[in-house]
């Protein structure tokens, strides 16, 4: 990286200097930042200054992560259009490793669509424009979700809770308005995100409490249902994903899900896969995963189509019940953890080559930005990525690069 800094430096000193000299009104702060790289927005004159300070540790020799994983699955991450800056580290990194993105927050309904008559697309807009241009797959997260949903889908101007209609006319126009806008460049969308709650069943949100048994056929997940008939119409190409956490530990939850998309499938309902999102941690079972894997799988009996997705992928350092908030990086640890990254890839590689899997996204790429140094205990250093907070990759990435080479 040094060599690459030095010329960062010497040009945005090179344009630094050329910009004071044409019309010398450079601000003292742009003197007193000569490490700032230059760039001017086409489409107006004014310069943008990107602060490039910071010295990152990220290897540019270091081999492509989803290079190494091709010919089994695409490998992503969820990440920011702040990330998004032409010539930044992150943005090249980005390009580099992974082809399959995915954005943290800013596609979630509180973003995207804040009130009634507000949808704010440019953040998914700038992603997409981003995929096509490096020819990366975007995934669309999240239609339909309990959390980080605006209240005005639930509720009335007088503060009581709409009517089944009317939600269901909330939701559609929701799906139809935002699916549309991306027919053809959302290649695949969590439409609905968590729909069963940690005891196995349905989650008690208020999709689920308004909605019910809307048909009245008896089941009670008519806006899953709904939700996905409707997502489908909307661009009936796109990959259409159920969602939820544990999946890879609590059988219990599988069989549930197992039961309720078994359901669907057989109603004709247009489900192409479930998302298993694997926030895991240190002591993660693999040999659990992959039976509750072959559990869904068994769904391809009816959909030979039917796929898994591994939608966000993290290996917390803390075990669940752990309330610390540091963790000592001994070898042995270290050595624990990157044999767990490894496991996790093989049983991977297993899966794609049994025909379940073909896309893996990964929660974040750095430990410096990864939502588990606040969750569930805020102000914790956690280290769950392949690559700590400089950018630096971990010994993780380089075991699963050592991996793939040996797989192949
Ligand atoms: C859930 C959601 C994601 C994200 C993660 C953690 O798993 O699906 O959108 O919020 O939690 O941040």
């Amino acid at each position: 990286m040094k060599m690459k800094q030095l010329l960062s430096a010497l040009l945005a000193f090179a344009l630094l200097f050329s910009a004071l000299t044409a019309c010398g009104s450079a601000t003292a702060d742009e003197v007193d930042n000569p490490g700032a790289d230059v760039a001017t927005d086409s489409g107006n004159d004014t310069a943008v200054y990107v602060d490039r300070t910071n010295i990152h540790a990220y290897d540019d020799d270091a081999p492509s992560l989803y290079e190494a994983f091709s010919q089994w699955f695409k490998v992503g991450t969820a990440m920011n259009t702040s990330d998004l800056v032409e010539g930044s580290d992150e943005m090249e990194i980005l390009i580099k490793q992974y082809n399959i993105f995915t954005l943290e927050n800013e596609s979630k309904p509180d973003a995207m669509h804040p009130s009634e008559d507000v949808y704010n697309f440019e953040a998914l807009d700038k992603l997409v424009e981003f995929a096509n241009e490096y020819d990366k797959t975007v995934r669309g997260h999240v239609l339909v979700w309990h959390s980080q949903c605006p209240d005005w889908f639930f509720y009335n101007d007088e503060g009581n809770t709409v009517s089944a209609d009317v939600l269901v006319e909330r939701m559609k126009e929701h799906i139809t308005t935002i699916v549309s806008h991306y027919k053809g460049e959302v290649d695949v969308w969590d439409v609905v995100n968590e729909v069963l709650g940690d005891s196995g069943g349905l989650r008690d949100s208020m999709w689920y409490q308004i909605i019910g048994d809307y048909d009245g056929d008896g089941d009670k997940y008519d806006f899953i249902e709904i939700a996905f008939q409707t997502a489908h119409e909307a661009d009936p190409d796109a990959r259409l994903i159920i969602n939820d956490y544990s999946l890879e530990s609590s059988e219990d939850k599988t069989i549930t899900m197992y039961m309720m998309v078994k359901n669907m499938l057989e109603e004709g309902i247009p489900i192409d896969g479930i998302g298993l999102q694997m926030h895991v941690d240190i002591n993660f079972d693999v040999e659990t995963c992959k039976n509750n894997v072959e559990i869904l799988m068994k769904l391809k009996d009816i959909d030979p189509d039917f796929v898994i997705e591994i939608t966000e992928l993290d290996v917390s350092c803390f075990s669940w019940s752990d309330q610390s908030t540091e963790v000592e990086l001994t070898d042995e640890f270290v050595e624990k953890f990157d044999n767990l990254y490894s496991d996790i890839f093989e049983m991977f590689i297993e899966f794609s080559e049994a025909g379940y899997l073909d896309s893996v996204v990964m929660w974040g790429y750095n430990d410096g930005a990864t939502w588990l140094n606040s969750y569930p205990v805020s102000g914790r250093t956690n280290h769950p990525l392949l690559m700590d907070s400089d950018y630096k990759l971990k010994s993780a990435y380089w075991s699963l690069i050592e991996l793939a080479a040996e797989k192949s």
